[in-house]
């Protein structure tokens, strides 16, 4: 079990919405769930969009100020949690809705390291792996404890200049804040727009590509915006996709907990 954090840089990259597709497509032995967890500081996009409004009740990341002051952070977020699987009765595809304001941020800074401590617990004690979506200035101040403990952090890119220079002083501040040992967690999560190859991208960012979901505005519209998307959807390109960037995620997280778990030094012993 793992708790992946996904984090983009300005011009909307993509990161909510691969968030989505990989929760909907994540990888499921019997048994395990999948949370997606919106902490963009700049607020959510998936109960507005994806699910249209449509929504069971308040739900959001903003309740568990609250939670956390009284001491119950485990279960408020249980409290906040939007059932997304398909049919329903699996319960095992979860959604922490994001904030309704970016002012909200703020209020939760003595929560967002409780909050990190908790995923890194529960991907144990609930078996379920944890997708952080950081949005595109997350993980700074406070909301740093999210990246720092997550096993691995993909910066969300696409294949165009515009978004390589984005995501440069992104990457910059996330590698600062990993730091030595802990930089070795990040890497690119490349959608395959534009004209850059892979190779290109890899080094001018200096970081390995760890995934890749395809440019597949279809099917992209439907978990941004919602709509029925029927049987096309379901068998996009992006949900397939999905899946595979799941498993490769899943397991270099895995690699990275077994990684930490060996002795100090172990590493450079060939
Ligand atoms: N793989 C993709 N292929 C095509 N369009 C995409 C893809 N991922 C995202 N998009 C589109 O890019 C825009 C920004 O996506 P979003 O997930 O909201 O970005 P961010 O969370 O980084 O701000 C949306 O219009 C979305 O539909
Ligand atoms: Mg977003």
């Amino acid at each position: 079990m793992a708790v992946i954090a996904l984090a983009g840089a300005s011009g909307g990259p993509g990161v909510t919405t691969s968030a989505l597709a990989l929760l909907l497509s994540w990888p499921l032995p019997a048994g395990r769930k999948a949370l997606l967890a919106e902490c963009d500081p700049d607020g959510g996009a998936v109960v507005a969009g994806y699910l249209e409004g449509r929504v069971p009740g308040p739900h959001s990341l903003a309740n568990l100020q609250v939670a956390d002051r009284l001491g119950r952070l485990e279960a408020g977020l249980w409290e906040q949690l939007i059932n997304l699987s398909v049919p329903e009765t699996q319960a095992d595809r979860l959604l922490l809705p994001g904030l309704k304001h970016p002012a909200q941020a703020a209020g939760l800074a003595g929560t967002w390291p409780h909050l990190a401590t908790l995923f890194g617990a529960w991907h144990r004690s609930v078996g379920c792996d944890v997708l952080v979506d950081l949005g595109r200035s997350g993980a700074g101040g406070p909301a740093s404890a999210l990246a720092a403990s997550a096993d691995v952090v993909a910066v969300v890119v696409r294949g165009t200049l515009r978004a390589a220079v984005a995501a440069r002083p992104r990457i910059e501040a996330l590698r600062e804040l990993a730091g030595g040992r802990g930089a070795q967690n990040l890497g690119l999560l490349l959608i395959g727009e534009g004209p850059y190859a892979e190779r290109d991208i890899t080094a001018h960012l200096e970081l390995p590509v760890l995934a890749r979901l395809p440019f597949d505005p279809q099917a992209a519209r439907v978990l941004t915006h919602g709509g029925e998307g029927g049987r096309a959807f379901a068998r996009s390109g992006l949900l397939r996709q999905a899946a595979e960037a799941g498993r490769r995620l899943q397991r270099l997280a895995w690699e990275r907990q077994e990684q930490l778990a060996a002795p100090v030094g172990a590493e450079g012993v060939v």
